[in-house]
């Protein structure tokens, strides 16, 4: 029995019982693709054997660095865009109780660099006034724009405050081994740095010092997302869609897409999974989305989207489907009180779990939405323990790496990215875009 349990009974209007044995054969090449490392982009997979084979001293210095942090300043300012942030936000955010860090008088964790508003930045700066604070910056290439820039803007802050030899002992750098201005810059400078592993790219980074540093930074326990997380990795190994809960999850949404299933919504009914939406979306459309081709990723959150563009999933454009991550045992729960007169007209429910409610309106919606013909399927997350979400983490990761090679692409590069920056740079005036920058102002 699976630790997460996957739910496609829902999809009998949709997906023929032929349908899956019959894509069987493309699932097990796609296998051989991944594990053989014959597929486009085989230099990336580390990520595939991370939970097992992660560098232990590492962890241990990511353990110390964290409690150093903890112990010398109210903020970690984490500074990184993409894949080199929205994993770390993502599990800060659903591994503590909503509304914490407005309560808490430990170390907060914020995230900035990923993008490029000045009112953010200085919101952020106001936030901290004259707090103690360290910097952790991450990019693996330590190129990156947005990054820097705010990398500039809080060291400068850093330095004012403690001088030059104070702030180097509160810069933490996760970026490449060997390459990058970041690398040399940490060098350098002497400030404390983590590894971003070469075959592993920035979305699927997570389970690196990425993510690991600030999470731990916030009181996760990082060892437990990883022990869930090397579980997945022993249980989703074998190709056979009966056997294999993340390939099915694959396979199902290949064979929808190819019906003209395009957008999957991931949904959820629990705000701290707002963020692992957006964790998954860059997971799934970074990987997916090219040569013309792709499911588009997109989110919805429970119960507050149901009313709003609830109204076009019930009846819009019908190139939906869903996939819902459903929390089925939050970490507390709510009794609905009883009222001497029934004004509300919630006498029905009276005594009755805030959660039980949630998990109805959830049933409602997954038998409405299938009436309106659209496909759902849900992934169930039993807690909301780190085991769990190293769990989750590994079963989306591999899923939406077998899909890419489902779909005939290259799960593991991004070509798309480097369009806008070109443009941005042109614009800005960078040395070496000037003509294109020319080119781009007759333009606007
Ligand atoms: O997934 C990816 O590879 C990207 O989203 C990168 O993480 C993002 O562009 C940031 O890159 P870097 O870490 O080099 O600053």
């Amino acid at each position: 029995m699976s630790y997460i349990k996957f739910d496609s009974s829902k999809l009998s209007k949709f997906v023929h019982e032929n349908e899956l044995p019959e894509i069987q054969a493309m699932v097990t090449a796609a296998d051989e693709e991944l594990r053989k490392g014959t597929g486009a982009g085989s230099d990336f997979r580390d990520w595939l054997e991370l939970p097992t084979k992660y560098d232990h001293d590492e962890v241990s210095r990511i353990q110390r660095a964290a409690d150093k942090i903890k112990s010398d300043s109210k903020y970690l300012i984490t500074i990184g865009i993409g894949g080199s942030y929205l994993g770390a936000q993502m599990a800060v955010n659903f591994l503590h109780p909503n509304f914490y860090e407005r309560k808490n008088q430990a170390t907060q964790v914020e995230f900035v660099g990923n993008s490029l508003s000045s009112s953010y930045v200085n919101d952020l700066l106001n936030l901290m006034g004259d707090d103690d604070f360290s910097i952790n910056m991450i990019s693996k290439s330590g190129t990156t724009t947005e990054s820097a820039i705010a990398f500039r803007i809080f060291k400068e802050k850093l330095i004012e405050k403690y001088g030059e030899k104070e702030a180097n002992q509160r810069i933490y750098v996760t970026t490449d081994k060997a390459h990058g201005a970041l690398r040399h810059e940490a060098t350098v400078n002497g400030w404390e740095s983590f590894i971003i592993p070469d075959g592993v790219g920035g979305r699927y980074s997570v389970l690196t010092p990425v993510g690991l540093l600030p999470i731990a930074v916030s009181g996760g326990n990082i060892i437990d997302i990883l022990n869930g997380a090397a579980d997945a990795q022993n249980e989703y190994t074998d190709p056979d869609l009966e056997k294999n809960d993340a390939y099915r999850y694959a396979a199902l949404r290949n064979i929808l897409y190819r019906k003209g299933f395009t957008t999957e919504i991931l949904e959820n009914y629990e705000p701290n999974l707002r963020m692992f939406a957006e964790w998954w979306k860059q997971l799934a459309g970074e990987s997916e989305g090219k040569d013309n081709k792709g499911i588009y990723p997109s989110s919805a959150n429970f119960t507050t989207d149901l009313h709003s563009f609830g109204q076009y999933i019930q009846e819009g454009l019908r190139n939906l489907f869903e996939t819902v991550v459903k929390l089925d045992a939050p970490a507390s729960d709510v009794t609905i009180p009883s009222a001497d007169k029934d004004l509300d007209g919630l006498k029905y429910l009276e005594g009755k779990a805030l959660d039980w409610v949630n998990t109805k309106a959830y049933e409602g919606v997954v038998l409405a939405h299938t009436d309106g013909g659209v496909p759902v399927m849900t992934v169930h997350l039993p807690d909301e323990s780190e085991y769990s979400l190293g769990y989750l983490i590994y079963f989306f990761e591999v899923a939406i790496a077998i899909s890419g090679y489902l779909n005939g692409i290259n799960p593991f590069n991004q070509p798309g990215v480097e369009a806008y920056k070109t443009n941005m740079f042109g614009l800005l005036g960078k040395p070496g875009f000037e003509e294109i920058g020319k080119k781009l102002n007759k333009r606007l």
